[in-house]
């Protein structure tokens, strides 16, 4: 079986570690990496044995012989990260948030469509066995009927104005960097609500910190705080009409969730401790899609995408938070 020839855009801490992932995948090439500038991309290939490095992101964009290029960079450069990759005919796994708004979201999906390339969000968390356990659990009906969700994430960040997270123009903010995955959870579980509520400290031109309840006409409920000002233990809880689910610490990429009947009493627990950092599990789900000529991964679909920004998009206009890409 050929190897899937990989190439990696920005060398900053998450490429770092999904290179770790590549390196570990039997049937992945670490075929390239680019940067701003040739040093950094040097550096990194070296570190890991990709085959070659760029000083442009273009130059690796344009090489035919990459079958998937994951993009690493700031949220404020996915766009023209993504729509160069996509111009020139390439298969892309991007970060998270998949861009700045709805509109940019929506554009890249549709050309990724019209250029017949593959395209998936870097959405780890649902590609990993704990989170596919869960909904099986649900779609089962081990707890009846979901009614209730209670996802946080909050880490604590001392604040530097020259940080990503804090940068305006960089596309920061808690709800883009954070936010996304308790949405995301939400989104997996109960889809598009009816109506969302949130408010949210904002610092600089970028939210610190975020609370965001989502409302479904039928009294579901979804309870998300976000941010960069605490440390919250970051759970996850679904509740049901006959039991919840509880997904503990980084419940995003946890290892473990437990089953619990309505008496409160363990029915199950799972644990899936990674096989290597965690992204593993993303890089065979792009690698499953590419061999069978799938465009789209039924893991991380481009509507669940689409929904998620559009419910960032409401959030960020009920407080008045707008990126200065948005302004021009
Ligand atoms: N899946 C996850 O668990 C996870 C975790 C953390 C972050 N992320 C996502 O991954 C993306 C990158 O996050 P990160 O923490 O790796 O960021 P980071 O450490 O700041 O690295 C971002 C890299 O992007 C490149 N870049 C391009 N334009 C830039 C600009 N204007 N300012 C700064 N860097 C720029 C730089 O690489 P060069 O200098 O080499 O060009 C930089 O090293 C974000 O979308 C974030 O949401 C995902």
């Amino acid at each position: 079986m050929n190897k899937i020839n990989w190439g990696i855009i920005g060398t900053g801490k998450i490429a770092h570690q999904f290179a770790e992932a590549l390196a570990g995948t039997e049937d992945a090439q670490l075929y390239a990496v680019a940067s701003r500038t040739a040093e950094k991309a040097r550096k990194f290939a070296d570190k890991f044995g990709f085959s070659n490095a760029y000083g442009s992101y273009a130059e690796l964009a344009e090489n035919d012989n990459i079958d998937a290029v994951y993009i690493a960079t700031p949220m404020s450069s996915h766009y023209g990260d993504a729509m160069l990759c996509i111009k020139n005919g390439r298969n892309v796994l991007c970060e998270k948030s998949l861009a700045l708004n709805l509109k940019q979201t929506e554009d890249i999906l549709a050309f990724a469509r019209e250029k017949n390339v593959f395209f998936m969000e870097a959405m780890w968390m649902k590609c990993r066995p704990v989170f596919l356990k869960v909904l099986e659990w649900i779609n089962a009906g081990m707890i009846g009927e979901p009614r209730y969700i209670k996802a946080d994430f909050s880490n604590y960040i001392p604040y530097d104005k020259n940080d990503r997270l804090f940068r305006p123009d960089c596309g920061g903010g808690a709800l883009l960097d954070l936010g996304v995955y308790p949405l995301t959870f939400a989104d997996a579980v109960f889809g598009a609500p009816d109506e969302v509520i949130s408010s949210a400290q904002l610092r600089d031109g970028v939210d610190v910190n975020n609370s965001i309840i989502l409302r479904y006409s039928d009294g579901r409920c979804v309870s998300a705080d976000n941010g960069f000002q605490l440390q919250l233990s970051n759970n996850a809880l679904v509740s049901g009409t006959n039991g919840f689910i509880t997904l503990g610490n980084w419940f995003h990429c946890t290892s473990e969730a437990v089953l619990f009947n309505s008496d409160a009493k363990i029915v199950e627990k799972f644990v899936c401790e990674p096989e290597i950092n965690g992204y593993e599990y993303e890089i065979r789900e792009v690698h499953r899609c590419l061999r069978q000529g799938m465009k789209e991964s039924p893991l991380v679909p481009h509507d669940g995408t689409v929904r998620v920004m559009k419910l960032m998009d409401e959030c960020r206009r009920q407080w008045g938070m707008t990126f200065p890409e948005e302004e021009k």
